[in-house]
């Protein structure tokens, strides 16, 4: 969701502005620009609809010189998507040009108080009144002018700021949106994420809300909404610039898919020893604590959620804590029950989506225990948070998440592990059992990726469907849940995911000859019952693709297409079945010609409520 960048230093700014673009498409966008101030001290803007590729074919033609720089991929809110309505957007004497990613909510009224002071405004968008505003206040000094006028928005910002008056700073500051600096050896940079700055530099700082800073060739300083000077330590990011390339394979999705044998070794690494307690990165609950929960909530959006679907069945089983799912959107205004024995669990790959840190905020505001899960090293779901458990699952690119989910669903099975430790709700074989488990995860992952051509064949026999029904019981329907979203989102086909046992009560009615069903049936206390429920849709005309544990061989007969998981403790499959589902989702999304890695109107990060 819009991405930011922004260069100062001794190079040509085009280039690294628009290679910092293209980093950032993952997060999805319908639009970009950028402006650049030349030696003759003029802004000089393009921009274009549509792919990064119009905005370089413009380009290519009409070169913008100048080493002070800032560059937007745009995800409309305010506004459809089109040049006028694409940042950088200036004042109308084109001296302050701003890109903003985020909503200003008091927008019109701000819009209405500039008009009547004879600003004129010509986008639809939100954004344009900040150039306006910095433009009311500017006496001779940016930083000055930008934080009068950033006292005045309210909503969420990040925002880079450039003025012809000032042409070697550039100004940034953000509220309730990423924001980063990078600091290169005599260049500087502002950037929505890493991976935009990583060819250049991995010393970064993260900005706190309302901490502005200012780049200039020397160096960068930050300061306070008082203007007071602050101190930021420098943090030193160990990716590799390889993390944001494709290795190899067609899409960052498919090179996701692969990695989770690894991502899911380095999320147990040191946390899963065998004969030892689970090791939890010295997060701040004591057992006194853990003994005093009787509700956890568990609060994210999108894949995440399914993860804490997951979650829910989990720790309830081994750790016999009562859990409450919420969607983050919904959790912050339906007004739950709270009290000092509720913890509550916030998951997010980005660590930045609105909705959860908003959730995490409201329930640090009446006192509860905080723990996120994320997988972003320094965002502000783990900064907020009053514990942090990181999956490490590294940069995930593609919108559609892969390795983020797996390593969230160890986490959980780790995180009720150590409530169960902790409750003493499992005998210590019990938690060695699992354990010993988990460890032969990443390789039983690996045999799943070997299922290609099984996959690549149903998908290329039933991409043209326009509906899929994902079916499964207990920890299964978690599963199916994902499996139905990663279809929906990258290949646009209607999929829906069903309780199995519930299918007869409504959605059976849909299913006619040549519906494709998948039918989760791991579980092998749900088996014969899952199968009574495929029955129920093969008599009905349904094409069904199962999966089953090895061993299950009776579902054949009852099935068109088999996937078999290999054994492993039950409540571990969902790890190694979801593998083949993101598989399939990714063999549909390819025949059927998507965008595979950036879904339309999806968007990687979703920043705004
Ligand atoms: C967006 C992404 C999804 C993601 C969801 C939650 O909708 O497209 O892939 O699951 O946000 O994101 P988070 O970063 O909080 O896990």
């Amino acid at each position: 969701m819009c991405g930011i960048v922004g260069y100062i230093g001794k190079q040509e700014a085009q280039p690294i502005l628009m290679n910092g673009l293209k980093k950032l498409e993952y997060r999805g966008y319908d639009s970009a620009g950028i402006a650049v101030i030349n030696k003759k001290d003029e802004m000089n803007i393009t921009k274009s609809k549509g792919r990064l590729s119009n905005l370089e074919d413009k380009l290519a033609k009409h070169v913008l010189e100048g080493s002070t720089g800032i560059g937007h991929t745009r995800w409309a809110t305010h506004g459809e998507p089109s040049e006028l309505n694409c940042h950088p957007h200036t004042n109308s004497k084109n001296t302050i040009s701003v890109v903003h990613n985020g909503i200003i909510e008091n927008y019109l009224h701000l819009r209405e108080w500039l008009a009547t002071k004879g600003y004129k405004f010509y986008s639809d968008t939100d954004t344009e009144v900040i150039p306006n505003l910095i433009d009311y206040y500017y006496e001779n000094d940016l930083l000055e002018a930008s934080i009068k006028a950033v006292g005045r928005l309210e909503g969420s910002y990040a925002l880079g700021i450039m003025s012809t008056n000032e042409p070697e700073k550039i100004i940034a500051v953000r509220k309730d949106s990423p924001l980063i600096v990078g600091v290169g050896k005599d260049e500087y940079f502002i950037a929505s994420d890493v991976p935009a700055i990583l060819n250049h530099t991995r010393e970064i700082i993260y900005l706190e809300d309302k901490e502005f800073v200012v780049l200039t060739n020397s160096g960068v300083n930050v300061f306070s909404l008082d203007g007071e000077k602050i101190e930021k330590e420098v943090h030193h990011v160990t990716w590799s610039a390889d993390a944001a390339e494709k290795g190899g394979f067609e899409h960052f999705m498919l090179k996701e898919i692969h990695e989770q044998p690894k991502a899911i070794r380095d999320t147990m690494t040191s946390r899963i020893i065998p004969g030892q307690p689970i090791n939890l990165d010295n997060i701040s609950l004591t057992q006194e604590e853990i003994k005093k929960i009787d509700k956890i909530y568990i609060v994210a959006c999108g894949t995440a959620y399914h993860a804490g679907f997951l979650g829910k069945y989990v720790i309830e089983k081994l750790a016999r804590i009562p859990v409450e799912v919420d969607i983050a959107s919904e959790f912050r205004y339906r007004d739950p029950i709270i009290t000092d024995r509720t913890l509550l669990i916030v998951m997010s790959q980005s660590g930045e989506t609105a909705d959860t840190l908003a959730a995490l905020r409201d329930c640090k505001a009446k006192g509860i225990k905080v723990l996120a899960i994320t997988n972003a090293v320094g965002s502000s779901i783990a900064r907020e948070a009053d514990d942090v458990l990181y999956t490490w699952a590294g940069l995930e690119i593609a919108v559609a998440s892969t390795k983020a989910y797996t390593t969230q669903l160890i986490t959980m099975y780790i995180l009720a592990l150590f409530f169960a430790e902790n409750k003493k709700t499992l005998t210590t074989d019990e938690i060695e059992t699992i354990k010993k488990d988990m460890l032969t995860l990443p390789e039983k992952t690996e045999e799943m990726l070997k299922h290609k051509e099984v996959l690549q064949k149903f998908a290329s026999n039933n991409y043209m469907h326009k509906d899929m029904f994902f079916l499964g019981r207990g920890i299964d329907y978690a599963v199916a849940m994902e499996g139905a979203l990663k279809v929906k989102e990258i290949s646009y086909i209607h999929s829906e995911a069903y309780a199995g046992g519930e299918l007869k009560h409504g959605t059976i009615a849909l299913i006619e000859e040549g519906t494709v069903v998948i039918a989760l049936a791991t579980q092998s206390d749900l088996y014969e019952k899952m199968i009574s429920n495929v029955r129920e849709v093969t008599t009905r005309g349904a094409k069904v693709l199962g999966f089953t544990a090895e061993g299950n061989t009776s579902i054949e007969k009852t099935v068109d297409a088999v996937i078999y998981v290999p054994k492993v403790t039950d409540i571990l499959l969902p790890v190694i079945t979801v593998v083949p589902l993101q598989l399939l989702a990714y063999y549909i999304a390819v025949q059927r010609g998507c965008d595979v890695d950036k879904p339309r109107n999806l968007a990687k990060s979703v920043t705004v409520e």
